[in-house]
């Protein structure tokens, strides 16, 4: 069965399940988001014959439903989305393609406004930091850098916990996204969350600060260091946007060592695995420095989430922004799931991956001691 979060996070505008299984009870089922009480709903129209049922379904029961109607009632899905139009072909085949016009105008009526940042609202740090003029309008110049801290929020805003948190931000550099976290959490939502940003760099630790300092952002702070050798005190949640090769693993292994309740990961440069991988199956691909480089970058993220999913993290890769927006698209975010600690079955899939690959990632050796060794759920 495909997976539909990632394609419901991009925000569904329309869905449509057609050409019904011989048990289905509904010729027909389509789904579109509608505001209720300004919460975000979805709502689902069964067709049976010339009658029609509704019912408006939170975001979570939503995708739910979907995935059981396309998995037991409907041959054929389309799901729509201002990023791709999907089809869903017995619940297996997925074929992607850019949007088609945009929706009717009686959904866009109901649509609920996905952007966490508004143009024409001067945000203090976007302000601060060029990317909006004092009166709120977006810098032509800076548009993709506004589309990112927004897609970023969006990705984001679902999974944060609603109550004071501790946040590390380990290869925080220039810190936009730093400062877009902050800005969500503790001045739109109001909550008393602690932020902080470490990076190798004194010179932009030093500027974020000041900028800090400028926004009175008392509780976003900045350290300069490494984040293998990091002893600050425990994080909730962990971040890491684009820290370089396995930065990204010493970020995420100190985040399962501390059971950071939510982490997020946008890797980058990924070397490691370069040379490592080896499949002779694969060699038509891997032949190519340009598609073993992808291939293997893909292959590091694939294994960093199975490994998170190996040590009790609900782990999803999902797209961050557009290809034609940064090259380093991917965003890794896992929440820990409730009492579960280890999951041997995931584990075992990995290593059946990695057996496949010749591969030997630096995550699963920093993270031997907690990982687990036989099989089942413990
Ligand atoms: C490409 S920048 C990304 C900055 C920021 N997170 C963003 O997404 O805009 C990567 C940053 O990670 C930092 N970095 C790389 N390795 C690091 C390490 N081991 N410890 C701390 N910072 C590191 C670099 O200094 C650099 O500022």
């Amino acid at each position: 069965m495909v997976e539909l979060k990632p394609l419901l996070d991009e925000g569904l505008t329309r869905a449509v399940l057609s050409n019904p299984r011989r048990d289905s009870p509904y010729s027909k089922v389509t789904v579109r988001p509608v505001l209720v009480d300004q919460q975000l709903r979805y709502q689902f129209e069964y067709r049976q014959g010339a009658k029609a049922t509704h019912a408006n379904l939170l975001p979570l029961e939503a995708e739910n439903e979907l995935e059981a109607l396309i998995r037991r009632d409907f041959r054929q899905a389309l799901l729509q989305t201002p990023v791709h139009d999907y089809q869903v072909l017995n619940g297996e085949k997925l074929l992607r393609r850019p949007p088609t016009a945009a929706p009717d105008a009686s959904l866009t009526h109901d649509r609920p406004k996905r952007r966490v940042l508004a143009e024409g609202e001067a945000v203090p740090f976007l302000v601060e930091l060029g990317v909006m003029t004092p009166d709120g309008k977006v810098r032509a110049q800076r548009y993709d850098k506004f589309r990112q801290v927004n897609r970023f929020l969006e990705l984001v805003d679902t999974v944060l916990p609603n109550r004071p948190v501790r946040i590390v931000d380990f290869g925080s550099g220039k810190s936009y996204l730093t400062f877009a976290l902050y800005h969500l959490l503790a001045v739109q939502r109001g909550l008393d969350v602690e932020v902080v940003g470490l990076d190798l760099k004194e010179e932009v630790i030093e500027r974020c600060k000041a900028l800090a300092q400028t926004l009175g952002y008392e509780r976003l702070r900045f350290e300069v260091g490494d984040i293998a050798l990091f002893e600050g005190e425990r994080a909730d949640v962990v971040v890491s946007l684009h820290a370089c090769d396995t930065a990204t693993d010493a970020a995420l292994a100190r985040a399962v060592e501390w059971r950071a309740e939510v982490i997020l990961a946008v890797p980058c440069c990924q070397h490691e695995l370069f040379e490592q991988v080896r499949d002779d199956a694969l060699s038509p691909l891997l032949d190519h420095g340009i598609l073993r480089e992808r291939f293997a970058s893909l292959a590091t993220d694939a294994a960093r989430a199975q490994l998170l999913r190996a040590v009790g993290y609900d782990a999803h890769v999902v797209e961050f922004v557009d290809l034609e927006h940064t090259a380093k698209n991917l965003l890794i975010r896992a929440v820990r799931r409730g009492d579960t600690v280890t999951d041997a079955e995931a584990m075992s899939r990995y290593r059946t991956f990695k057996g496949r690959l010749g591969i030997d990632p630096a995550l699963e050796r920093a993270l031997a001691d907690v990982l687990p060794k036989g099989g089942g759920v413990s």
